[in-house]
C-alpha cells in the first residue's frame, strides 16, 4: 500500500520584519545576516496567534468536508507548547470541525517532532488503510531581543494530510534515525527563551546529517544521484547550504552540483521570507521546492534531513507522486505580498507582547486581529479562540 503527503497547507502570520532592517537597527552588517545565514525576511507573531490558530489555519487551507469526516487522528507536532497538559490538536480538532471519532495528541523533540508525527501517522494507516490523518508542525521561534539567534527567529505552520495513494508523495520505507544526548539547543521550562550554543549546535547539525546519511546510503545501497533533490531542516538557509555541500561526493562533475543547487535554491525560497519555524521548516522547504522548482517531475525522488535539537535526526526519502502538481499552489507568492512590514520598534512591541492574566485568570487581547483565526482573550485561565470561517 502506498502511502503518504496528500496535500501541504501553510500559515503564517500577517506581519514580517526586514533582516536588513533588523541588521541595522542592531549596528550588524546587512550582508551577515543576508549572505552570512542567508535570510531576509522574519515572520512576527502577535500575541493574538499561537500554534493552534496558525496550525488550524494551515489545515483549513486544505481540508474540504469530505477530508474533515475521514480524518481520525490530528497530530500536533511542537515545542511551543501552550499548555503542560491539553494537547492543541484538541483545540484545533474543534476549530476545524473534525468528526468527533478522532485520537488528538501533541507530540515533542524540537524541530524533529513533524519527522516522528509522519512515522506515527504512516504506522496508523497501515494498520486502517482509511483513515485519513492530519499532521501538524506548528511554532513560533524566539531567541529574544538583541540575542545571538535573533535573526533566525520566525513563526508559521504546516499541515499535512496523510492517506493511502496521495495525490502529493509517497513515503518510502529507508528511514534511518539517530539519537544523541547533548545540549546544543533547550528550552527549559522556567526559561522565556532557549539556552543555544549556537556554534556547537550547527556542528553537530552537520556531524548529525554525515553520520545519517552514510549509514542511510549503506543500509539502503543507494547514493546522491538516486535524488533530484535533498530538503533540509533550515533553521537558516546557509546551513542547508553547507549541508548539501558536504553530501556531494569528489567524483560529483559541477553539472551533477548544479542540478542539486538549483533544486536547493528553489527550496529555501519560502523559508527566507519566513524564519526558523522549528517543526515546520522542513516542510516549509519540501513545500517551497515543490511550488517553485520546474524541472520536478512524478516519480523523482527527494532526500529528506530531519534534525531537532538534543538531538535527533533523521533521513528518509519521498516519492513524487502520479500529476503531484495539481495538489499544489501556484499563487502562494501573493500571500507573502499581503504581509505587512513592520519598523524595528513595531516587531520589538509585537512580537515580544506577552499575557498577563489577573488573579481571576483573565486578559483580554482586545482582539482586532481579522485572521481565519485567532486568540481573542483568556478567560478563567481557558484560552478562548475566535473563528472568523462564514457559515
Ligand atoms: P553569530 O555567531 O552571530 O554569527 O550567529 P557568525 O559570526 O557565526 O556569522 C554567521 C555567518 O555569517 C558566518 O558564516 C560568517 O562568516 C558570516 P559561516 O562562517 O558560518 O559560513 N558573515 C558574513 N558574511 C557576509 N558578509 C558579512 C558577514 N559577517 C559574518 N559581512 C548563529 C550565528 C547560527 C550561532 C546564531 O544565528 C544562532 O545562535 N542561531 C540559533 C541556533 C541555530 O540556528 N542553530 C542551528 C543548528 S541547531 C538546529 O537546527 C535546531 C534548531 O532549529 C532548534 C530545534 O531543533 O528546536 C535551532
Amino acid at each position: 500500500m502506498k502511502i503518504g503527503i496528500d496535500k501541504i497547507g501553510f500559515a503564517m502570520p500577517k506581519y514580517y520584519l526586514d533582516i536588513e532592517d533588523l541588521a541595522i537597527g542592531r549596528n550588524a552588517n546587512p550582508n551577515k545576516f543576508k549572505k552570512g545565514l542567508m535570510q531576509l525576511e522574519m515572520s512576527v507573531s502577535p500575541v493574538s496567534q499561537d500554534i493552534v490558530t496558525l496550525g488550524s489555519a494551515a489545515a483549513y487551507e486544505i481540508l474540504d468536508s469530505s477530508d474533515r469526516e475521514k480524518i481520525d487522528m490530528i497530530i500536533m507536532c511542537t515545542e511551543t507548547g501552550i499548555d503542560h497538559s491539553k494537547a492543541a490538536s484538541v483545540f484545533i480538532h474543534n476549530l476545524l470541525k473534525i468528526q468527533p471519532f478522532t485520537r488528538s495528541v501533541e507530540i515533542k523533540e524540537a524541530c524533529y517532532g513533524a519527522t516522528a508525527g509522519l512515522n506515527f501517522a504512516k504506522n496508523h494507516i497501515e494498520k486502517n488503510p482509511d483513515s485519513y490523518v492530519l499532521v501538524i508542525a506548528s511554532d513560533i521561534a524566539k531567541y529574544g531581543i538583541n540575542s545571538q539567534g535573533e535573526s533566525t527567529q520566525g513563526a508559521g505552520s504546516c499541515a499535512m494530510l496523510l492517506k493511502k495513494n496521495p495525490k502529493l508523495l509517497i513515503l518510502n520505507d529507508d528511514n534511518v534515525f539517530h539519537t544523541r544526548d547533548i545540549m546544543d539547543f533547550w528550552r527549559p521550562n522556567y526559561s522565556k527563551y532557549p539556552c543555544v550554543n549556537g556554534h556547537f549546535s550547527a556542528k553537530q547539525y552537520l556531524d548529525c546529517l554525515t553520520v545519517i546519511w552514510n549509514e542511510y546510503l549503506k543500509r539502503n545501497s543507494k547514493t546522491l544521484e538516486d535524488f533530484e533533490a535533498v530538503c533540509f531542516h533550515l533553521p537558516y538557509p546557509k546551513l542547508g547550504l553547507k549541508g548539501l555541500q558536504s553530501l556531494f561526493p569528489e567524483s560529483f562533475t559541477k553539472e551533477m552540483k548544479d542540478k542539486f543547487l538549483k533544486n536547493f535554491e528553489s527550496s529555501i525560497v519560502y523559508n527566507q521570507k519566513i524564519g526558523n519555524i522549528y517543526t515546520g521548516s522542513l516542510y516549509l522547504s519540501l513545500l517551497s521546492l515543490l511550488e517553485n522548482s520546474n524541472n520536478l517531475k512524478s516519480g523523482d525522488s527527494i532526500a529528506m534531513y530531519s534534525y531537532g535539537s538534543g538531538a535527533v535526526g533523521e533521513i528518509f526519502s519521498v516519492t513524487l507522486a502520479e500529476n503531484f502538481k495539481k495538489s499544489l499552489r501556484i499563487d502562494r507568492k501573493t500571500e507573502f505580498s499581503k504581509r505587512h512590514r513592520l519598523s524595528v520598534n513595531e516587531y520589538e512591541k509585537i512580537f515580544f507582547e506577552e499575557i498577563t492574566v489577573n488573579e481571576e485568570g483573565n486578559f483580554d487581547l482586545n482582539n482586532s486581529d481579522d485572521s481565519i483565526f485567532s486568540l481573542e482573550k483568556i478567560e478563567n485561565h481557558k484560552r478562548i479562540y475566535k473563528s472568523n470561517i462564514k457559515k
